[in-house]
């Protein structure tokens, strides 16, 4: 028998507050039409006042829910985060705080910039093999705007927060794929941390930086298009399958000509591809569950599906997921 994933149940949340490329054009050099034409977004949120922990509890609430899983059915919390107010606690415990599940609940962060829920549903995947009895819920949040760079135009004008949550266990299904890569560097995505190097008794102390976004955004486009299409090739070819064998590509809303690149290297009508950039903006960990929960949520995505998650981030990172809906 292969136990693959099944995921249960899926929720999304963004914060109230809207902001159109209208306001973006009113504070930089930019146009409505200029990052509609290059990137497909429209409008994105923005938390006020929300933490990540507000907007984390809020995607798990809803696919618990959507599950219809009680709390003494989660074994295992996986948060994909890059944006969380506290070094330690993690913000899966502090989740897991807020939902009320069992103590005994393993609860961990991982990041791995935009790829981090693939790992992370991996990762949980990887634990429930442990815990067949128990369900793992795994999320992605992100207040990017945190660590936006709003004086850099070809950077600020792509991101949005938000979170989106799945509910997972093992079933029968059908097998699971996974690829994954991770290549390193720092030149083409980073943000680093404000932390400094120097010893506490140094007489010259650097000053903290706040964080802060740094892309070479044509080198990242040209990394995504090659590695997201690559790693599909692999996973599906795991199994034998073929790009034309899968119903549905939720991949990293980074851009919308990402994605229209990666349909045609893989010679897949566009309209698999599901997309919710226009509204939503680049929210890094987050956005492939958001889309995931907003397709299932759509009612186009029918049990028996095949689908491949898919995307790509700081690290280098990129992976690719598939399994049967
Ligand atoms: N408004 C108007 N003009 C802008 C602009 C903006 N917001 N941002 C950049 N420009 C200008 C540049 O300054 C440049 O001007 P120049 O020709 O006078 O030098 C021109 O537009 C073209 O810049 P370029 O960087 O070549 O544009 P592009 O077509 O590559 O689009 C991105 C820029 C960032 C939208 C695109 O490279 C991209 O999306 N890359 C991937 C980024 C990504 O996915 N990041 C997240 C990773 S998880």
């Amino acid at each position: 028998m292969q136990y693959g994933l099944k995921i249960l149940g899926t929720g999304g949340y963004v914060p109230p507050l809207t902001v159109s490329n209208e306001e973006f054009a009113a504070i930089a050099d930019t146009s409505d039409e200029w990052i509609r034409s290059r990137t497909g977004i429209g409008e994105r949120h923005f938390a006020d006042g929300e933490s990540s922990l507000d907007l984390a509890a809020q995607a798990a609430h809803r696919a618990m829910d959507d599950a219809g899983a009680a709390p003494e059915q989660i074994g295992v919390v996986v948060c994909a985060t890059a944006t969380h107010e506290y070094l330690f606690p993690s913000l899966a415990c502090r989740v897991a705080q807020a939902l009320g599940l069992p103590e005994q609940v393993l609860a961990f962060d991982l990041n791995a910039a935009c790829s981090g829920f693939l790992f992370a549903l991996h990762t949980a995947q990887c634990l429930l093999g442990e815990r067949r009895d128990a369900y793992a819920l795994v999320i992605g949040s992100e207040v990017l705007s945190r660590i936006t760079d709003f004086e850099d135009r070809s950077t600020c004008i792509l991101f949005g927060d938000g979170a989106g949550a799945v509910v997972a266990g093992l079933g029968d299904g059908g097998p699971t794929l996974f690829d994954s890569g991770a290549i390193g560097g720092t030149q083409v995505l980073s943000c680093p941390s404000g932390l400094t190097a120097r010893n506490p008794f140094a007489s010259v102390q650097e000053l903290p930086q706040r964080p802060r976004i740094h892309m070479d955004g044509r080198e990242v486009f040209r990394f995504a298009v090659d590695s997201v299409s690559a790693s599909i090739t692999r996973t599906l070819a795991q199994g034998g399958l073929a790009p034309g064998d899968v119903d549905w590509y939720v991949c990293h809303q980074a851009n919308q000509r990402i994605l229209k690149a990666v349909a045609k290297r893989l010679d897949i009508p566009l309209e698999r591809f599901f997309c919710n950039i226009g509204h939503r903006g680049n929210t890094s960990a987050a956005s492939i569950p958001l889309a995931l929960d907003e397709l299932h949520r759509s009612g186009l995505l029918r049990r028996g599906q095949r689908v491949v998650l898919s995307g790509f981030g700081g690290g280098l990172t990129y992976g690719s997921l598939y399994f049967i809906w």
